[in-house]
């Protein structure tokens, strides 16, 4: 068999020319985009022996069925790309397992389990509102209130599913029973320097940390700026400024927590004229539900005395919440097991970015692979994973499937 690392390397390189128009890889889901992609897979689907099939959520299912009344383990990740990212976030977490199911597929080597490789439509949540779709339907914590969400167009979630030839009405017969399920491993750039700077090729993740989002909109008064006197002027910007500073410091103070103000808009944002409305985001996350959830109080805290400072209107909402998830320790334990028989130390680290296993914590116990990412860049057309790493990954996978 050829090298599978430089297979993996030509399908994620095929698949990366899958997209809109522009620098790097954007490939929503529920578009042409989406449809071409899931054409592709499916053919390699195909070649590694499974049958082939596609959910209510948009969810592409390769199976590869065991004894009767065995179990099934899932494997996969997402197909979908923030904006102009990278060939390898999400995607990589599903070519690599078809490519270990593949190689067990010519080995001859039945499981005594029935294996689903997925291919999860959204986890960005970057054309709609909300993530995690196909994850959460699986998990049985889809809400069908999110199916109202529109994107930028003014398309709905549900709209853009049924046009995709879905009936996102039967989402919920989708949840899976937890009895049947052994657990949910996915494969994934790390998106972060450690495992560069460890010099290390793989990495077994401990727990997903938690997230929260925040929309504060501050409201004063506009005025020329030649003319409003400084005095009692009412500028939402200087407002937004104080409070941009504060979610930074919370980050650089607190242990554990990562903090960001990733959207801010201006109203009206002319050079002169003072600032009335101030739209802007805030982010914690951590693997500790607490230590997040102290930001978000300080940060409301904060900002209704910043407002009062400066004569402002505020409004301020809690818009997303995920909790940790910690990674399961017998899956974690046969994965380290599955790198160290290659070679490798089976390092273990903390995923500061979110996942579909993040959802997939409510139906099963779940574990994580990741893969090294050059200079930890990703989320752009830069982010990079080596054949060779990939290989060791796929080595990996076969190895872990093998020894439950
Ligand atoms: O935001 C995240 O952590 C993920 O990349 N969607
Ligand atoms: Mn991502
Ligand atoms: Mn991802």
């Amino acid at each position: 068999m050829t090298d599978q690392g430089a297979r993996a390397a030509a399908i994620l390189a095929e698949i990366s020319e899958i997209s809109e128009p522009g620098p790097g890889v954007t490939r929503l889901p529920f578009t042409p985009e989406h449809r071409a992609a899931l054409d592709l897979l499916t053919r390699h689907m195909e070649t590694a022996g499974l049958t082939v099939t596609l959910d209510n959520a948009g969810t592409l299912i390769g199976r590869k069925e065991g004894p009767p009344g065995s179990g099934t383990f899932l494997i996969g990740s997402h197909q979908d790309s923030v904006r102009e990212g990278g060939a390898y976030d999400g995607i990589m977490g599903i070519v690599l397992p078809i490519l270990a199911m593949e190689k067990l597929h010519s080995d001859g080597i039945d499981l005594p389990f029935s294996v689903e490789v997925l291919a999860f439509a959204d986890e960005e949540g970057v054309r709609f509102p909300t993530a995690l779709i196909g994850s959460r339907a699986l998990a049985g914590t889809f809400d069908p209130a999110v199916l109202s969400m529109q994107d930028a167009q003014g398309t709905t979630l549900r709209g853009a599913m049924a046009s995709f030839g879905l009936v996102p009405d039967r989402l919920s017969a989708l949840a899976r029973d937890p009895k049947g399920v052994l657990g949910f491993l996915e494969t994934h750039i790390e998106q972060g320097p450690v495992l560069q700077t460890e010099d290390e090729a793989l990495g077994v993740v401990t727990a997903i940390c938690g997230i929260e989002r925040h929309l504060i909109t501050l409201t004063g008064e506009t005025g020329h700026a030649g003319t409003l006197p400084m005095e009692n002027r009412r500028d939402a910007l200087v407002g937004a400024a104080a409070i941009v500073t504060e979610v930074n410091r919370l980050g650089q103070e607190t242990p554990g927590l990562r903090a960001t103000v990733g959207a801010l808009t201006v109203e009206p944002n002319v050079v002169n004229a003072v600032p009335r409305s101030v739209r802007m985001t805030a982010e914690f996350r951590s693997p500790d539900d607490d230590t997040r959830r102290d930001a978000g109080d300080t940060l409301h805290r904060f900002s209704q005395a910043i407002a009062a400072q400066h004569n402002l209107k505020i409004e301020a909402e809690l818009t997303y919440s995920q909790v940790a998830q910690p990674c399961d320790e017998t899956l974690s334990a046969r994965l380290s097991t599955a790198a160290r028989a290659v070679g490798l130390r089976g390092l273990a680290l903390p995923s500061g970015a979110t996942h579909d296993a993040s959802a997939l914590a409510d139906l099963c116990p779940i574990a994580m692979l990741f893969v090294r990412c050059r200079d930890g860049i990703s989320h752009t057309p830069e982010e990079f994973a080596s054949a060779n790493d990939m290989r060791l990954a796929i080595s990996v996978l076969s190895e872990f499937l093998r020894s439950l």
